[in-house]
């Protein structure tokens, strides 16, 4: 019973998306008795989560019987039907020899910003750097592009084919800062998967 408590709580507070919950759970204190055991236990989840979740994007990896773009937008549907806090998840790929990125399978809200400029957004910074870019809070960065007044927090994780950077998955989040660095080794195995498909 404890445990079932505390996995309303965490999907309480990880996601407003499913804010709906809860008949019988009325008030849930977080004290500094409880909040050690609630830390570890949000950490065991997610560890348990991302366990689960990386046979099944090899499994959509291997499903060669499908395109490539819907096997990609599986992997979109399954990251935000699994994971609480991931609501919107995109990919965006270099457009050909153009210094731009070009929005692939989604799932999520549509959004306008189909080409990004290489260095405008965080999207467009991370076609540059090369590296990851965990951004806890998106009002505080000057470099954004706001597709939805819901999003709160976002990652993107570069994919590399052959050492060159040509493209990235893209997550927002409804919640603020969301993201730890579970998620990045997570979205790092999956960028890998994906790249041996492209
Ligand atoms: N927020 C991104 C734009 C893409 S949307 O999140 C779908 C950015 O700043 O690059």
């Amino acid at each position: 019973m404890r445990i079932n408590l505390i996995t309303v709580l965490y999907f309480k507070i990880s996601s407003f998306k499913k804010n709906d919950i809860d008949s019988d759970v009325k008030i849930i204190q977080i004290t500094h008795e409880n909040a050690p055991f609630l830390n570890t236990f949000v950490k065991n989840f997610q560890t348990m989560t991302f366990t689960s979740l990386k046979p099944q994007i090899e499994h959509i990896i291997s499903s060669t019987e499908k395109t490539v773009d819907v096997r990609l937008k599986n992997i979109c549907e399954l990251l935000e039907a699994e994971i609480p806090y991931y609501n919107w998840v995109g990919f965006y790929f270099k457009n050909g020899d153009k210094n731009e990125l070009k929005l692939g399978p989604y799932v999520g809200e549509p959004t306008d910003h189909i080409i990004i400029p290489f260095g405008k957004g965080i999207c467009g910074q991370v076609a540059v750097s090369n590296k990851n870019f965990v951004v806890p809070d998106v009002s505080a960065q000057d470099n954004y592009i706001a597709c939805s007044m819901t999003v709160k927090a976002e990652i993107v994780i570069p994919i590399f084919v052959n050492n060159e950077n040509i493209g990235q998955i893209d997550i927002d989040s409804n919640t603020i800062d969301p993201f730890s660095e579970a998620d990045e080794r997570f979205l790092e195995f999956v960028c890998k998967k994906v790249a041996t498909i492209l």
